[in-house]
């Protein structure tokens, strides 16, 4: 099994920009922290990050036949971005969102995510912890896909 953590623009910029919001985790620690998790559960993981809208779509199209879970943080593109949004839907793998900060509690224009619908859940405000209850739900969600595949195999 492998899940695919895919992560927006200005993220790599973490423990760098607004650490009153974001903290001063920095990204590769984050990615670190959910590795071992991934490992202990004898999963395969893949991350990736871009500040550029059309490479998102271009990852999300990729897992297709390669990955069975996606974690994406498609941060600002979380509020404009329908092609984003499309991709999630076209590829129908098991989607979680995270959002390091409550997205609810800010600005009004970050409490609309176009991509959240098309996703299994939305995991905000929780800052890095958020990316531990996203590797945790997105193997309880594919091993529950597996057995139910497995299941349908045998009948
Ligand atoms: C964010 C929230 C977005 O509104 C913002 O544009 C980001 C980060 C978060 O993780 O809290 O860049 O996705």
């Amino acid at each position: 099994m492998k899940v695919v953590v895919i992560q927006g623009p200005n993220l790599n910029m973490l423990g760098i920009r607004e650490q009153n919001i974001y903290g001063n985790m920095k990204l590769d620690d984050i990615h670190r922290l959910m590795a071992g998790v991934a490992e202990q559960n004898g999963v395969e993981i893949e991350f990736f990050q871009s500040n550029l809208e059309g490479e998102i779509v271009d990852k999300i199209q990729e897992c297709l036949g390669d990955a069975e879970g996606i974690i994406i943080n498609p941060a600002a593109y979380t509020h404009t971005s329908i092609a984003i949004r499309d991709a999630i839907s076209a590829v129908r793998i098991p989607t979680i969102e995270v959002h390091l900060s409550n997205i609810y509690q800010r600005e009004e224009f970050r409490h609309k995510s176009l991509t959240a619908p098309v996703c299994a859940g939305q995991i905000t405000g929780f800052g890095p912890f958020g990316y531990h209850l996203a590797i945790i739900s997105i193997i309880q969600i594919m091993s529950e896909v597996a057995s139910l595949q497995q299941e349908s195999a045998t009948e």
